[in-house]
């Protein structure tokens, strides 16, 4: 087989055949197929497409370039949850021990990465003593045991898809549909999971801007996965403002327990329960939607949920005692508060741009080596749809640092006031098969 002709194949519009896309998987992986070549690849993908049975193939074949994680000693369905990504997206934290006090297996496989904020590690890190450096023995007896872990990444997963991720970002050949779907759910299928829930993003914190590339790549996934064999379903879910009201690390794992014990914000309780509804229902504890959201309703107000959390955080090596005092947590030196500048409903607040002030904050990372502080970050007063007088706070800057005139700026710059109340739309469709 030669790679010049697959290149050749594709860019003419014909379908590449399975042994086809497990030859140049493994020729790329294993250094034997140049980057000039897989780029012409990635570039005539782009425009040429690919079937449904092609981006299946894809998937697997990325899925095994490297380590398989191996969850059969564990009990029951388990399901992940993945998220395309947002800002001040604390879904995970509240998810994790919500489903788990169900009875649903939460073995979590997290990461750091880039972003606004740090990832779920580092998030879950500003809880004092919390770690989540365990071996793997120790990973599935938690799970088995109380149902719930996080470990960090370790070993090889999805080489192919890494060297090609990083490929398609210097190629402009990011942005294609069955690129994006097999990219995501290579690495769901690596990690082990037998069904996998999507919250898949729109607007303009997220990775597609539009409704229609969101349902689109949506149902690329959904597709793909009930292909090979992983019960699949999506939302789409809304991102032109940021989730919830917290914006930063510590500030989110306060927001995710206020959630668990059923004071948390209205948009950020609602999809954690759509989301978790269809958790609870492809891992079999629930026949019904209706019946899986009231069982977690259930467990949020009898404090199971609550409860849970704070088990994991012991079992973790944690101080659970940050549930009943917040003050426990990393603490910013200055609160400085944002006031409006004129009274009015706000209609917009640009999510990326909000995640972005918090990472000048030093919320999140820009580069790989960047140094997170934990405790700073963004509380959102107002979101959209509410009422704001003059001078009432609009946001409250956590900070560590002095000089945040830039900061400010940008907070005032990516928030609209106007003369009607707009009323935020949170969920745009489900998709389930
Ligand atoms: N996220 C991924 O993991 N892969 C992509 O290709 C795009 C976003
Ligand atoms: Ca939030």
């Amino acid at each position: 087989m030669r790679m010049v002709d697959l290149i050749a194949k594709k860019r003419d519009g014909h379908e590449l055949t399975t042994e086809e896309i497990q030859f140049f998987i493994k020729g790329y992986t294993e250094d034997e197929i140049p980057d000039y070549q897989v780029s012409a690849l990635a570039m005539a993908i782009y425009f040429q497409n690919m079937t449904e049975r092609e981006r299946a193939d894809l998937t697997m074949a990325m899925a095994h370039s490297g380590d398989m994680i191996d969850l059969s000693a564990i009990d029951g369905v388990k399901v992940d949850k993945h998220s395309t990504g947002g800002v001040g997206d604390t879904t995970t934290l509240v998810l994790a021990p919500l489903v788990a006090a169900l009875d649903v297996p939460v073995a979590k496989m997290s990461g750091r990465g880039l972003g606004h904020t740090g990832g779920t590690i580092d998030k879950l890190e500003s809880i004092p003593g919390f770690h989540v450096e365990i071996k793997t023995e120790e990973f599935i007896g938690l799970v088995n045991e109380h149902k719930l872990a996080v470990i960090g990444q370790s070993g090889n997963l999805t080489p192919a898809d890494r060297k090609l991720y990083a490929l398609r970002d210097v190629t402009a050949t990011v942005n294609s549909i069955p690129l994006i779907a097999s990219s995501i759910m290579s690495k769901k299928i690596a990690a082990g999971a037998d069904a996998i829930v999507l919250d898949v993003k729109t607007g303009a914190g997220a990775f597609m801007k539009t409704i229609e590339e969101s349902k689109e790549l949506a149902q690329a996934m959904v597709n793909i996965g009930n292909q090979v064999g992983r019960r699949t379903m999506a939302v789409i879910s809304d991102m032109s403002q940021p989730l919830g009201r917290a914006i930063g690390n510590a500030l989110e794992v306060q927001e995710a327990i206020d959630t668990l014990r059923g004071e948390g914000p209205e948009d950020l309780t609602e999809l954690c329960l759509i989301l978790g509804s269809q958790m609870v229902l492809l891992a079999n504890k629930a026949s019904s939607l209706e019946e899986a959201k009231q069982l977690l309703q259930e467990a949020i107000t009898s404090g199971r949920a609550l409860d849970k959390f704070k088990q994991f955080i012991i079992n973790q090596g944690g101080d659970a005692s940050v549930v009943d005092d917040k003050e426990r947590l990393p603490q910013a030196q200055f609160i400085v508060e944002v006031p409006a500048k004129t009274a009015g409903y706000v209609t917009e607040i640009v999510a990326d741009e909000l995640g972005t002030a918090a990472m000048w904050l030093g919320a999140g990372r820009a580069t790989k080596d960047s140094e997170i502080d934990l405790a700073v970050g963004l509380m959102l007063d107002k979101k959209v749809g509410d009422r704001v007088e003059e001078g009432e706070t609009l946001v409250t800057i956590h900070t560590n640092k002095i000089d945040i005139d830039h900061v400010i700026e940008k907070i005032y710059d990516n928030i609209s006031i106007g003369e009607h109340a707009e009323v935020p739309v949170l969920i745009y469709d489900v998709i389930t098969n």
